[in-house]
């Protein structure tokens, strides 16, 4: 399905309740939730298709998940040690999460599957998480560390103190996994730190686990089974704040959102760009921080963003490249190779949209260069979203500042991480599916 978008909105003042919940959040409150043996509650669990397809090889696995209404999901799981033990196809689709998650789970448990999934995963390296894996004592079938991924062969795991390579919080959330689920000690060390859900969750359900420095230790634990409150996600906030920061005299408050540390890192760059944005943190929930954003229409200008920060905001650099696109200067982002291995080759989509629209940049030597000074496009554009979800949505953003048409392609993606998506995008734009 593409999408056409004509003429943008403007003076716009709302407030935005009931964001889907946050995809990352949502995979772990099944993955990690269904670990002990019990009967939770998940509220606020996301329809988009990674979460659904992470739901559907939890119940192969399993798992008895009833909706009770649009809001509440009760899980009945039967615990680790009674899942099925040859469960045939896992199909992941789209999702990275899933599949590196569950691969965790698989070789800890001893469960026999053939993890598969769609053209984009199955292009995707598996081989970060193999290795690693494979340290511990897991054994894998598989050609060159891709998917298809066999778990037949039995594993033994062992305990490990493993140095990522990769900054990565899937692979590190999946060796978590797997020691708590082999019921081994182990010890992850990050040179640049991810995004700490796991970690979070498991310690709201009573592992022992301790992060100090960029070190995360988790010894033999025992879970237990607690409701699971899924703040709206803040990756999908960010297109709704990119859309106010560029649409003319407006202002939005998006409500009970995740306002993570590790998640929200992006804020601070476009404040250091110059957007006026403000976070009131409300609450914890199940250790996750929650509350509101506020921001308003702004003036941006380019800055250089450390590469320290590529983890921190690896889902918001579509977003920020093109903001940057209309901010004074040029923007330089400094380490982005790891965009070239999600769910399409984001540099690429990056660039070559940004080309369509009369807008240069260039990759050079693992950085980003944005040239900014842009104040609106005027000519149709088509963009082609590369079936990647943050594609689609960044440069839905961008047309906010387009006169004439702009064009996206295979907008059915977005509900990979945004479901509804365009409820939340026809505040800023008027859109037909064309
Ligand atoms: C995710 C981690 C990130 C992120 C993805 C979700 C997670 O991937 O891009 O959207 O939930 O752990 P990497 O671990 O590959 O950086």
């Amino acid at each position: 399905m593409d999408i056409k978008i004509l003429k943008a909105k403007e003076h716009i003042h709302k407030e935005i309740k009931n964001l889907p919940g946050d995809k990352s959040i949502a995979h772990r409150s099944l993955i990690i939730g269904c670990i002990p043996k019990g009967t939770y509650n998940i509220y606020n669990f996301p329809k988009g298709n990674d979460c659904v397809v992470t739901l559907k090889n939890m119940e192969k696995l399993g798992a008895k998940v009833i909706y009770e209404d649009e809001y509440k999901l009760k899980v009945i799981s039967p615990g680790i040690e009674e899942f099925k033990k040859d469960v045939g196809v896992l199909n992941c689709d789209n999702s990275g999460t899933t599949v590196r998650l569950l691969l965790g789970i698989l070789c800890a448990a001893n469960i026999k599957a053939v993890l598969i999934g769609d053209e984009s995963l199955s292009k995707r390296p598996m081989k970060r998480i193999l290795e690693p894996l494979r340290l511990m004592g897991g054994v894998f079938e598989c050609s060159e560390d891709k998917l298809p991924i066999n778990t037949t062969k039995l594993s033994n795991l062992e305990s490990i103190e493993y140095l990522m390579t990769v900054s990565s919080a899937q692979v590190k959330s999946a060796l978590l996994i797997a020691a708590l689920v082999a019921k081994k000690d182990i010890v992850v060390k990050e040179v640049l730190s991810t995004r700490d859900h796991t970690e979070i969750m498991m310690k709201y359900l009573g592992a022992d686990i301790k992060c100090k420095e960029n070190s995360i230790t988790l010894e033999k634990s025992n879970l237990s089974s607690k409701d699971i409150f899924i703040p709206g996600d803040i990756s999908s906030a960010a297109f709704i704040i990119g859309l106010c920061i560029l649409a003319k005299e407006s202002s939005v408050t998006l409500k009970d959102v995740l306002l993570n540390p590790s998640r929200r890192k992006f804020i601070d760059i476009l404040k250091d760009m110059g957007a006026d944005i403000n976070m009131d943190i409300k609450e914890t929930r199940n250790g996750e921080l929650v509350g509101d954003i506020k921001v308003k229409s702004s003036n941006l200008k380019g800055i250089e963003i450390e590469a320290k920060y590529t983890p921190s905001i690896i889902d918001e650099i579509p977003l920020i490249s093109v903001l940057a696109a209309f901010s004074e200067g040029t923007t330089i982002i400094k380490s982005v190779d790891e965009l070239k291995v999600k769910e399409s080759n984001r540099v690429d989509g990056i660039i070559n949209n940004l080309k369509n629209c009369g807008i240069q940049s260039h990759y050079d030597n693992g950085d980003l260069f944005i040239k900014g000074g842009n104040s609106y496009i005027s000519k149709d554009i088509n963009i082609e979203s590369q079936k990647d979800h943050r594609i689609a949505m960044a440069f839905a953003v961008l047309s906010i500042r387009n006169l004439k048409s702009t064009n996206i392609n295979h907008w059915e993606y977005t509900n990979i991480s945004f479901p509804n998506s365009i409820k939340f995008f026809s505040e800023f734009l008027n859109m037909v599916e064309t």
